[in-house]
């Protein structure tokens, strides 16, 4: 974690941060294979201190989000349930740096997200953290293998290393949409499309992975599977997943469960 420096800016590059992480290539090999090489580090990577957040809605005041502490590290795959409207979509975009809290901080890799300027926020998301979103948020006039080619573009910017096709291809075979690598998102089934998000969230390679109810629009097995696979993830590459869920099933698949109610962050295991 020593790369992790609050006080430098631009963030350290992929080269340094490679230099700890297994390569692409590696963490799609362990997608395949049940072991665990996980081991949790010291330092957290997520650190959240009485954060909350208000809505203001004409006179009335929404508190969607209790002053909340919360700590997470990488090799952590965390369940957050509740209901529809109790917060969690809230909390979740505020770990992300995608909405600031009302009050409080959020520590991300060493950084304080509440004090960085919007560039330098953008910059810390695409350095540390990959999203799933509900709606899939994938961009439909690129092909599945486009979807990658803007995380290539920007660290070819910077002047880092990139991927190879072959990397794609090993990250999409583990997926189960190696043929689908050249079909648009109004091509895909809606299990092919979530799982082309998610290969879009791993390529980055993040030190954590935020999805929000990532296997809504899954069946069951289907569900299991993408549950399954996030947890290869985050054992093989460290990676820290946090996962929103409105499904109990799936519990019995993560290290830890949180659960919200009306704003009220509790854990339970
Ligand atoms: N941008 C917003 N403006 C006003 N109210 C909001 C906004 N976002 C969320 N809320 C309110 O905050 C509460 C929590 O919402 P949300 O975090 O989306 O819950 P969940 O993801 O658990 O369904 C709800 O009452 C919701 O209406
Ligand atoms: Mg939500």
């Amino acid at each position: 974690m020593s790369t992790m420096n609050t006080s430098s800016f631009p963030l350290p590059s992929r080269l340094e941060l490679r230099q700890n992480e297994r390569s692409l290539k590696d963490c799609a090999q362990f997608l395949d294979s049940p072991e665990s090489v996980s081991t949790r580090n010291e330092e957290p990577i997520i650190k959240l201190r009485g954060v909350y957040k208000d809505f203001q809605q004409g006179k009335e005041t929404i508190h969607a989000l209790a002053s909340t502490d919360f700590t997470a590290y990488r090799g952590e795959f965390i369940a957050l349930l509740g209901p529809s409207g109790s917060g969690k979509s809230t909390l979740l975009t505020i770990m992300g740096g995608l909405q600031q809290p009302t009050g409080g901080s959020v520590n991300v890799g060493g950084r304080d997200f509440t004090s960085l300027g919007s560039r330098q926020l953008a910059a810390a998301r695409l350095n540390e953290i990959g999203f799933i979103l509900q709606s899939s948020n994938l961009v439909p006039f690129l092909t599945v293998n486009e979807q990658l080619d803007l995380y290539d573009r920007v660290a070819k910017l910077r002047h880092q290393p990139g991927h190879t096709q072959a990397d794609r291809d090993e990250l999409f075979t583990s997926l189960g949409i190696l043929d689908a690598k050249n079909q648009y998102g109004s091509e895909l089934s809606g299990g092919q499309l979530q799982r082309a998000a998610i290969a879009r969230a791993l390529y980055a390679q993040p030190s954590m992975i935020l999805a929000d109810e990532p296997t809504a629009s899954l069946d069951s097995k289907k569900a299991f599977a993408v549950a399954d696979l996030l947890r290869e993830q985050a054992k093989s590459c460290n990676t820290c997943i946090i996962m929103v869920t409105h499904d109990e099933r799936l519990v019995d698949h993560v290290d830890s469960i949180y659960r919200m109610e009306d704003g009220h962050l509790q854990r339970e295991k």
